[in-house]
């Protein structure tokens, strides 16, 4: 099976997320990193694109050059991935989706929720796949979440408790910090700090877990830290299409959380509990039972949470493994549209364009009910 080849815009040296899209998308063997406009510095982004082994030809200095150079050739990039600040995903992904690329976008997709719509309009009109990288919904757990309860292990959903609580903001001092600062500028952030960078995460678990919609929003945003415009700490209700009603809680103040990601699923005949920071095992408690660990890698589980998982019970596997189930999907469903064949439907579990469109709903609506008292909002 040969190789899809992928290109990379953003994830430069010393950033955050661009190293574990390199580990990610490397780690089945089914990309190879052929071209890339790494860096807001383009000699930066050119060096490091040599040292990571892409053809000097091949490494650019911006996105449009590479936009420019790469789409007519016969070998253009099967994908591209957007790994920027969040202020260019809508001009970068909207404009490698209309000339035809398939592309994995880092969240948020968009800055707003009409930006997000033209997005989901792009990929229906062009038939391009658009990715919106929730990756932690790639860990092997979390999909056994998802069909243990689409089989009805757990009954009708009543109550989801989903929380991305850390404690990184929280110090007053670093508050001016010009790296903490802008998160909270509703100029460069948007109408949501904490929400919508970290709790969304938790919202797109939630609903992924459930497999149902949100249709309402309650939310109290508060600003504990400083003279903060946008909220540090955000408590949401909210109501999904199948009954479900789902408790939120996100925080950057929370002192001794790390990631501090977990997801917890209470139906009528038992509940599931999940952490990402303990991500290998899930504790399930039928109704009137004993709680079970569910460990990840046992030969037991879901065909998505075996599809999901590579190495045997016992090793951890973590983050980068789960980001790389996202990878796995798309390498999946491109070969598949190259042979003119159908995906393996297991592999259709990654977050699209229309997971991104209604991330960026939920934050206008969350932002819109906490500036209004916390009114029942549409979603
Ligand atoms: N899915 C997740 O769990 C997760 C985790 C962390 C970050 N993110 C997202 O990833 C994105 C990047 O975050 P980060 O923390 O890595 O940021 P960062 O500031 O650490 O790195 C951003 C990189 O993009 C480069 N860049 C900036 N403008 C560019 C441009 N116009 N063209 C090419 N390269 C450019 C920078 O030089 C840098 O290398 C954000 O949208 C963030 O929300 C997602």
């Amino acid at each position: 099976m040969s190789k899809l080849t992928w290109a990379m815009i953003g994830g430069g040296k010393g950033s955050q997320i661009g190293p574990t899209h390199r580990i990610s998308a490397g780690l089945d063997g089914h990309f190879h990193l052929v071209a890339s406009a790494l860096d807001a510095d383009p000699e930066r982004g050119k060096a490091f694109a040599i040292d990571l082994g892409i053809a000097p030809e091949r490494a650019y200095g911006s996105w449009q050059e590479m936009l420019e150079e790469e789409r007519d050739r016969s070998d253009r990039p099967d994908l591209v991935t957007v790994a920027t600040p969040n202020a260019t995903h809508y001009e970068i992904t909207s404009a490698f989706l209309t000339a035809g690329f398939d592309v994995l976008c880092e969240k948020p997709l968009t800055m707003t929720t009409q930006e997000a719509e033209r997005i989901v309009a792009i990929t229906r009109e062009t038939g391009r796949v658009c990715a919106v990288n929730y990756g932690y919904s790639g860990y092997p757990l979390v999909r056994q979440m998802r069909a243990m309860v689409a089989a009805g292990d757990l009954g009708r959903i009543r109550l989801i408790k989903a929380e991305f609580a850390h404690g990184f903001h929280a110090d007053a001092e670093e508050a001016d910090n010009p790296r903490v600062r802008w998160r909270y500028d509703p100029a460069q952030a948007g109408v949501s700090a904490v929400f919508a960078d970290a709790g969304i995460h938790a919202f797109h678990m939630a609903c992924f877990v459930s497999g149902q919609a949100p249709r309402e929003v309650s939310a109290d945003f508060a600003s504990l830290v400083g003279d903060r415009q946008l909220e540090d700490d955000a408590m949401l209700n909210i109501r999904l299409d199948g009954g479900a009603l789902c408790r939120l809680w996100t925080s950057a103040v929370a002192i001794g959380r790390m990631h501090g990601l977990t997801l917890q699923v209470f139906g009528e005949k038992g509940g599931l509990s999940w952490q990402q920071q303990h991500p290998e095992q899930l504790l399930f408690t039928p109704l009137g039972g004993r709680t079970q660990i569910l460990e990840r890698g046992d030969a037991g589980l879901s065909a998505e949470a075996v599809r999901a998982s590579r190495i045997p019970i016992g090793h951890a596997e973590g983050m980068p493994v789960a980001f790389a189930n996202i990878y796995h999907d798309l390498a999946d469903v491109l070969r598949a549209k190259k042979a003119g064949r159908a995906p393996d439907p297991l592999a259709l579990h990654y977050p699209t364009a229309e997971d991104g469109l209604l991330s960026m709903r939920a934050i206008a609506a969350a932002a819109n009910s906490a500036g209004s008292g916390g009114r029942w909002t549409d979603i």
